[in-house]
């Protein structure tokens, strides 16, 4: 059996009772609305963030999940769709899920109000049905993903980045969401409970690997249904880059900021800019930053008994740095 499968084994009847959910979250009477949410929907992501809601929800209350765990994996869903459609025009980015991206089929201008629109949907969902709780955490996580893209820009335009921002900017931009799922996950069976810190804590450890492992991708070649190579095109300083940058002579140094500052969107010297960061070991030292996240997160999940759902949640930390896409 795929690992895929094999984690969404305890939550199969969940996964696709929440598949149903999200489509019907998302309609509009807007017609040229609803055809860019199918558009949307039929390219489907690993869904990874509702995963982790049901598993961490069905963990901590010995198989228990609630209406208001659906309405939050929706709500998660929604936002994490909104953010990918806006990212992808921050990025100038024209492929995502192995199709084309929003706004290279419908322009910047449509992706921003697409966006806009999924995000409005989301907090609406909470806020219709009373989950105050899980509308505070959520929102926490968007404002927190904000943040961490606006930080991510600043440092690209001055390229004065640190191990330590870089850390500052994963967390806000993508393992906040994930730590959000998980204390969610949590909270929408054991409100109150302590369980929604612990697993808040889980998944931000583990979205911190999940995202040095994105920005590893960027630096191979794998087919992954969205570019590679185009962090050091967008200025973006990731943690190999930032690595080798620290520990090179003064004159490569020069060179490697020189060419990301000046010479961007030279395919050719980008391509150099990769092939002198492996050397290096840039991304070697960025696998071990990953792999010490992921011992970190699985330390977290040890006081909890045994059960087929921290089984999958342990697959599923162990999925997060091994995945293919
Ligand atoms: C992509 O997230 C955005 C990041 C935070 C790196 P995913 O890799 O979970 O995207 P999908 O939903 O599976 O496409
Ligand atoms: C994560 O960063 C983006 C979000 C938090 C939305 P990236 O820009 O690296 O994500 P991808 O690679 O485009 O999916
Ligand atoms: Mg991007
Ligand atoms: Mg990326």
């Amino acid at each position: 059996m795929k690992i895929v499968e094999q984690i969404k084994q305890p939550i199969a009847y969940e996964m696709e009772l929440f598949e149903q959910k999200f489509l019907l979250s998302m309609s509009s009477k807007v017609a040229l609305l609803n055809r860019i949410t199918h558009y949307i929907v039929n390219r489907k992501g690993k869904q990874m963030r509702p995963m982790f809601v049901f598993l961490v929800s069905k963990m901590v209350s010995n198989g228990e999940v609630s209406e208001r765990t659906y309405r939050g994996a929706s709500v998660i869903e929604l936002i994490h769709t909104a953010t990918l459609v806006h990212d992808d025009v921050v990025d100038d980015s024209n492929r995502r899920r192995g199709f084309f991206s929003v706004n290279a089929l419908w322009k910047n201008k449509i992706a921003v109000l697409v966006g806009d629109y999924l995000l409005s949907k989301g907090l609406l969902l909470s806020i219709d049905n009373n989950d105050f709780d899980l509308l505070k955490i959520i929102s926490i996580a968007v404002r927190e993903m904000s943040e961490g893209e606006l930080l991510q820009i600043e440092k690209a335009r001055r390229l004065d980045i640190t191990e330590d921002i870089y850390y500052e900017i994963i967390r806000q931009k993508t393992a906040t969401l994930i730590a959000a799922c998980c204390s969610l996950g949590a909270a929408s069976v054991k409100p109150e409970s302590t369980h929604v810190e612990t697993m808040r804590k889980f998944g931000e450890l583990i979205g911190m690997a999940f995202q040095i492992k994105d920005d590893l991708f960027d630096y191979g070649q794998e087919k992954i249904g969205k570019p590679t190579g185009i962090d050091i095109k967008e200025q973006k300083m990731t943690l190999p880059l930032i690595h080798v940058l620290n520990k090179v002579s003064k004159k490569d140094s020069k060179w490697l900021i020189n060419s990301i500052k000046n010479h961007n969107k030279d395919a050719k010297r980008v391509k150099e800019v990769i092939a002198f960061v492996r050397e290096q070991g840039g991304l070697d030292y960025a696998v071990t930053k990953m792999k010490a996240f992921q011992e970190e997160a699985l330390k977290m999940l040890e006081p909890y008994p045994e059960s087929p759902y921290k089984s999958s949640l342990i697959l599923m930390v162990n999925y997060v740095i091994e995945r293919k896409k």
